[in-house]
């Protein structure tokens, strides 16, 4: 029986099926879970492909993390908990990606380069349509080609410390292998996770992230939180095809890849923070005008979609729902976007069914809503100041998420949730405004209301937005084990 791409992986796995995660790289059907990681990126020196290639098929036999290991390691885990000795639990989980630039580079033929147009461009072309800034305000290292990039990631094992010193065994051990004659060091980011009091992975504003996630995996779709009747308002499960694609360079039909999209995100929490708070002012003012009473915390909720615990705004107008963060919810009770606008955040990039309820739009299938859900794996970079899971400084640079996610298709899943939903300011209704988290481009203004659920409270127009300005980053794909043993 050929893998199935119309659903999750199914627990009992069938022989091709068993291939195909012996083949596929980790962390792409599920993330990695480590809190420390480290992005090496590659160029090959022209005219040094063959070097390159024996350094690359040595490197990714000796390190690659299949999916079928991944999966091994957090069976172990399970049994034997975190403290396990397994050495298959404690090494430096490693994935290698490349860019279609890196296949030119390391002399793939076409035939067995992966052939997704929007892949072949690159980011650094593709950017003029998803508004982004100019390459030449870049980051230096983002500015040049991008050939490989080698993730590294492990557990810190000092709580504190900035580094696991996993991947600190493994870089040396990578700059030592790297041919230098025939691979440049382009550069390196650092990421990290931050965590609030209740453990819940952060980014730089504060706002829990990660949460919601496309299920790839039928146990985990078991796991997740479907309501008491075990019936689920947000199904979470999605089909394989959502992130696999047949790898091209090897003629097994069972062996697969992933697109990847690696952006680097600067974010102005200083900027951001001081915003929030003038909005959060100004619609408390509004509201006591009116003789009501504007809840706490509630301008930052409805610009991302949930409290900084996690809490939907759709479902409460305070925080408080932080263990576990609530995933099986939609906006069907919230269709006037009363209490979740649909300017926040994660109605504009998961609209959760609302293109049907508004458009009748298809929800599943090519061109339907769920189909531009990614696997995002980012990780936040930059050192921040905190005390027990708060941050206690405002940064306004060298802090943000490396965006990392994996996909089918990327003209119709990152591209697509960038350009046609988040920086569209006529998505999902006239006048909506930019997404005020990740927008680019936006003119008009968002509408903030002064109430909760409240279809009388006072409104205010305000432009929110461009507080996260993209530095770097490229297109890659994710080959499979095969592809780097035929190297
Ligand atoms: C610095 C930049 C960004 C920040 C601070 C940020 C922040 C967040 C936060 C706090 C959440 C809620 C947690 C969750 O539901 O998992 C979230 C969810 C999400 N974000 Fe972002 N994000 C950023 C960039 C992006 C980009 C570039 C995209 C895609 C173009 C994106 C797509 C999504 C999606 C699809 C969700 C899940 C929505 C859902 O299923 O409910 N984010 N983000």
């Amino acid at each position: 029986m050929p893998v199935r791409l119309d659903r999750p992986l199914s627990k009992l796995r069938n022989a091709d099926e068993a291939v195909m995660l012996s083949q596929l790289q980790g962390n792409i059907l599920k993330g990695h879970g480590r809190n420390r990681t480290a992005q090496v990126f590659l160029r090959v020196k022209a005219g040094k492909a063959a070097q390159a290639r024996t350094f690359l098929r040595e490197y990714a036999a000796d390190k690659l993390m299949s999916a079928g290991q991944q999966l091994e390691a957090a069976a172990i885990v399970k049994r034997e908990g975190p403290e396990s000795t397994n050495p298959l639990v404690n090494r430096a989980f490693i994935t290698i990606v490349i860019s279609a630039t890196g296949y030119q580079a390391l002399g793939i033929t076409p035939e067995q380069t992966p052939g997704d147009a929007a892949f072949l461009e690159g980011l650094k072309i593709r950017g003029a349509q998803l508004n982004d800034p100019p390459k030449n305000t870049w980051h230096q290292g983002y500015r040049g080609q991008l050939h490989v990039m080698i993730l590294l990631a492990a557990r810190a094992d000092v709580e504190a410390s900035d580094f696991a010193s996993a991947i600190e065994l493994e870089l040396i051990d990578l700059i030592a292998r790297v041919p230098k004659k025939a691979i440049t060091f382009v550069g390196m980011e650092r990421g990290r996770v931050y965590e609030n009091q209740h453990r819940k992975g952060i980014e730089h504003f504060g706002f829990v992230d990660g949460r919601s996630q496309p299920l790839l995996l039928e146990e985990d779709v078991e796991k997740e939180d479907a309501d008491p009747t075990g019936a689920f308002i947000w199904n979470p499960a999605f089909p394989l095809s959502q992130v696999l694609v047949k790898d091209p360079a090897v003629a097994d039909p069972n062996v697969f890849g992933s697109y990847f999209v690696f952006r680097k995100l600067e974010q102005n929490v200083k900027a951001f923070r001081a915003a929030e708070d003038a909005l959060q002012q100004q619609l408390t003012a509004l509201a006591t005008s009116a003789g009501k009473i504007y809840p706490p915390d509630l301008a930052g909720a409805t610009l991302v979609g949930r409290f900084r615990d996690g809490t939907p705004v759709t479902l409460q107008e305070h925080d408080g729902a932080h263990t576990p963060v609530l995933n099986n919810f939609d906006f069907a009770d919230d269709m006037q976007g009363l209490k979740c606008p649909f300017h926040a955040h994660i109605r504009k990039t998961n609209p959760r069914g609302d293109t049907f309820r508004l458009f009748g739009a298809p929800q599943n299938g090519i061109g339907g809503e769920r189909s531009r859900i990614m696997a995002r794996r980012g990780m936040a970079y930059g050192k921040r100041k905190e005390i027990a899971g708060q941050f206690t400084d405002k940064p306004s640079a060298r802090v943000g998420l490396l965006f990392m996610a994996y996909q089918g298709n990327i003209a119709e899943q990152f591209e697509f949730t960038q350009a046609q939903w988040a920086n569209n300011q006529g998505f999902v209704k006239i006048n909506n405004g930019v997404d005020p988290i990740i927008g680019q481009g936006g003119t008009v203004g968002q509408t903030h209301r002064a109430g909760w659920n409240d279809g009388a409270a006072p409104t205010e127009q305000q432009f929110f937005s461009d507080f996260v300005t993209l530095k770097g980053g490229e297109y890659f794909f994710a080959p499979s084990l095969g592809f780097f043993a035929g190297l």
